[in-house]
Parts: C-alpha cells; structure tokens; sequence
C-alpha cells in the first residue's frame, strides 16, 4: 500500500506516520510549516486556509482556499497545495503578503497566514476585476481590525507575467487518484469512480462517507469521532455532473457550494440568494450540495430552497438508481430514507422556474451563521391570484418540510395584502418549532409569518403584473 503524497508549495511529499483522522492542519504544523493556525479547529475562523489546486470554470485549474483544519489529510492525495510559506518568504514576499505588511494588515500576525491565502485564491480568481471582500469572509481578525486588511485587498493588482501560480492555472488540475490509507485498525478510502465506492459502502455498510468534510471534520475535532473506516466521494466524476436543460437543472452531489453557484451562473435566483449567506467563501469551498442533504439537518440551508424548486434526489447503491422527491426523504431528526450502501448521486429540479421567489435565512449575524429560521419561497402569480405555490421550511419542526396549509392558504386566492396577511397567520403556525440557543420557539413562528409578509412587500402585485 502506497503512501498518500502531496505537492507541498511545489515539493512532492509523502504522507507518514499519520491516523487516518490526521487533519490536513496537523500534518502540516507537525512538519515545520507552522504558517497556518489553529484558532478554533471548526471551520469559524480561517487561520488554517490553505490553498489547494481544483478543477476551474474558466482556466483549466483554480486556486481554492479551504479550511485545513477540517480536511483529513488523505483526502488530498495526488492534490497540490500551497500554504503561505509557499507564497512569498521574508526575502520575496508575495504581492498579498506586501500589501498586508505596507498597509498595517498584520499586528499579533496570528490570523495573517490564513488571511493571505483566502486573499491569494481571490487574487488568482480567473477575471478578477475588484477584489471580492466575500473572498474573506471565513477569516477572522481579533486585534488589527478589518480596515487596514481591506486596504491590503484594494490594492492588489493582477499577477505579474511569469507568476508560477497563475501560470499553473492554464494546465489541468492533478487528476483524482485512489487512495487507501489504513492505520491502526482505521481506514481511509478515496476510490475514483462511483462502482467501486458503491461496492466499498455494500460491504462496509457502516462506513462513514465524507465529501468536503466541513461538518464531519467538526465531529472529528470538537467531539473526538473516530470511524473505523471512512469512504471520501467528493472527486468521484458521476457525483460532479452539472446540466442546465430545457426542462431539468441535475447538480451532482459532490459539486461544493462555489462550484455550483458558479456554474448556476444566477439562473436560478432562489439559490443566487442563498449561497452568499450559507457559511463562508472558505467552507463554500468545501461544502458539498450532497453532505448538506446527507447530514440530514433540519437547519440545513439547501433543503427549504430545493424543497421550494420541488428537487428531487438521486440515491445510487449496487442495486441501481432510484429517485426520491426531497419532500419525502427527511423522515425524522437526522433520519432519512437514504438506506445503508445507498449514496446521493444529483440533486435535480424542474424547470420552468416560479417566477416569485425568495431565500430567507433569519440568524444571529447576516453572514457566516446557521439559521435559526430558514425559508425558501416559490410562487406562480398569474392575472393577480397564486395558481402555485410551494414554501420549503428550516430550523421549525425536526426535519425540513413544506408548509402545506400555508401553500393551500395562498393557492387560488388573489395576490393582496389580505389574502397574504391570513395566510401568514397560518404560516406562523407551522411546524413545531423549539426553543434553544439560537432563538425560541416564538421568535420562530413569529418570523415564519413574517417572511410571508416580507415577500408579499417586495414582490406586490403592481411589481410582478
Ligand atoms: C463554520 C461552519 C459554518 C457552516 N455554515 C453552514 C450554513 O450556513 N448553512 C448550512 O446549511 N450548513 C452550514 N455548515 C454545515 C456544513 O458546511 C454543510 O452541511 C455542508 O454542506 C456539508 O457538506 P460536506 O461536503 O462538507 O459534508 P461532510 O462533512 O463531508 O459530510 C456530512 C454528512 O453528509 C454525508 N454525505 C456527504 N456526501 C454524501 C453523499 N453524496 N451521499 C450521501 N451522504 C453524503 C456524510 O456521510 C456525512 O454524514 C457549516 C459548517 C461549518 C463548519
Ligand atoms: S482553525 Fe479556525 S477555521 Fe480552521
Ligand atoms: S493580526 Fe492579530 S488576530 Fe489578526
């Protein structure tokens, strides 16, 4: 069994003496590549980016800023990968790490390695006109203040002719190689096509699968899980097709979140309005359409947005394809339909598209947040009355649902401030929302029927006539 080996700032390095767990973060720090931090170890605050060369939209390959606390180490076998020791030294700094030292970006200097990788990957961006401050969105900054590290960001050009990193964009990413790490008595495996992960999942039926690990790689850090034996689908080619049809949207299951909203290139205005409020750039970068659905969440932000673009799964096991409408698939708290060996292959959803439609996520902070209240909206409104709709609904009952009786409430009635005003009486009781640290049970109903009210005001029928 060969050693898993990546390319680390352009050297091929053989990964040893690792567990099969080994964050992507800890193999790094135990090599003497100390530039990235562990502030938090879950994802929240971008100290550990890092970034990895990925399949691109517009050139051949991307560079991809990721949180490195959260991937295990194997799973990036064969993958290039560069930290911030890669991009400049004290001697030739990086035009990002310049920017950030002239500017007064760094003080204690802690969150500044992870800073200026998310900002190489936005630097690097094909097209890159302004700078996207979302790009920085997962990094946090504790003592500078974010004015001087925005002042860095504004100021970056282009990359110069000759940019080893910008040259290496125009040739193919590292191809996905399979991989088997198996250490005391755990197992890593990374197969390449869908027949052979389906055939490891038949036989080890209590495998835990992974794609971007964003939030098994939480369980792993914050709660100590340990699997015995982990099966990693993200690269696998049949869960990355994408089509955009006549009458079908197909997103596969292990596309992440930028990925999608990139190829969706806003066509689908219900999810351009989810994606920049769903986590960060950098766990955008990680997060696949598959794991949201797979963790079975009830505050998953895909579910009420696919639920209101009526999508359907795709499940695939050795015993062949099935597909099950999303609106039947939660079947309790973190329960689905989804059987041992059984994979989600695509996400797909009819088109044409409603013409009303909205994303709501009501959180603690307008961005990088779960939501305490989520809701996706999907209406037809034909002559002035609502011949369709469809409401999906997170963060109120124990799985996802549809608010049926709000539906039915809307359906037939004219679009006016009356018939929207009785049906957010009914929306506001809708599902059996609880109280927790995020909101309580009343704040919830109370924002359900206001979302209701909320889409009525920016979609009146003057407006949409
Ligand atoms: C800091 C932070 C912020 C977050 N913010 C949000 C947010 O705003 N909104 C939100 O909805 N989520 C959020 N999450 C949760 C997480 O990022 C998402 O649920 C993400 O989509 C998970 O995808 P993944 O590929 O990383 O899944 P993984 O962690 O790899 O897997 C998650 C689960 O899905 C299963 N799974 C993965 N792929 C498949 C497949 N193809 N078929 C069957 N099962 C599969 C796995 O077995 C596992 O149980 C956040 C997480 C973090 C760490
Ligand atoms: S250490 Fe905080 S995001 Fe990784
Ligand atoms: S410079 Fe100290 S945390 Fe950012």
């Amino acid at each position: 069994m060969e050693s898993p080996t990546i390319t680390v700032n352009g050297e091929a390095t053989a990964v040893t003496d690792v567990a099969a767990h080994t964050t992507t973060l800890d193999w790094l720090r135990s090599r003497g590549l100390t530039g990235a931090k562990e502030g938090c170890a879950e994802g929240e605050c971008g100290a550990c980016s890092v970034l990895v060369a990925r399949p691109g939209a517009d050139t051949p390959t991307e560079w991809v800023a990721v949180n490195a606390c959260l991937v295990p180490v194997a799973a990036l076998d064969g993958q290039e990968l560069v930290t911030s020791e890669g991009l400049g030294s004290c001697d030739s700094l990086h035009p990002v790490q310049r920017e950030m030292a002239v500017r007064g970006g760094s003080q204690c200097g802690f969150c500044t390695p992870g800073f200026v990788c998310s900002m190489a990957a936005e630097y690097y961006r094909p097209g890159r006109d302004d700078f996207d401050l979302h790009a920085l969105s997962g990094n946090l900054c504790r003592c500078t203040g974010y004015r001087p590290i925005k002042d860095a960001a504004d100021a970056l050009g282009t990359p110069a002719d000759g940019d080893a990193l910008a040259a290496r964009t125009s040739s193919p990413p590292p191809a996905a190689v399979a991989t088997r790490l198996s250490v005391d008595g755990a197992e890593f495996r990374r197969p390449t096509d869908l027949t052979e992960a389906l055939g490891l999942l038949a036989e080890n039926p209590e495998a835990q699968v992974v794609a971007g690990c964003t939030d098994f790689g939480v369980e792993v850090n914050i709660r100590g899980v340990r699997a015995p034996y982990v099966v990693a689908v993200d690269r696998l080619p049949e869960l990355r097709e994408f089509s955009f049809g006549d009458d079908e949207v197909v997103i596969g299951a292990g596309l992440t979140l930028s990925e999608i909203e990139r190829m969706l290139e806003g066509r689908v205005p219900l999810l351009a309005e989810m994606f920049p409020q769903f986590a960060s750039r950098l766990i955008r970068n990680g997060a696949t359409i598959g794991g949201n659905l797979g963790t079975g969440s009830p505050i998953g932000d895909t579910p009420p947005a696919l639920l209101a673009l009526d999508a359907s799964l795709v499940l695939s096991s050795l015993r062949g394809d099935r597909v099950v409408p999303l609106a039947d698939y939660f079947t309790g708290y973190r329960t689905t339909l989804k059987e041992p060996g059984e994979l989600i292959r695509a996400v797909r959803f009819p088109l044409p598209l409603s013409p009303v439609t909205a994303f709501h996520k009501i959180a603690k902070r307008r961005f990088d947040d779960i939501s305490s209240v989520a809701v996706g909206f999907a209406l037809d409104v034909v002559d002035g009355s609502v011949i369709r709709a469809r409401i999906g609904l997170g963060g109120v009952a124990a799985t996802p649902l549809r608010a049926s009786a709000t539906e039915a409430a809307l359906v037939g009635r004219p679009w006016t401030e009356q018939t929207v005003r009785e049906a957010a009486a009914v929306m506001a009781g809708e599902g059996t929302p609880m109280d927790d640290h995020r909101a309580s049970a009343s704040y919830r109903s109370a924002m359900l029927g206001q979302s209701l009210l909320r889409l009525h005001a920016a979609n009146r029928q003057e407006a949409i006539a």
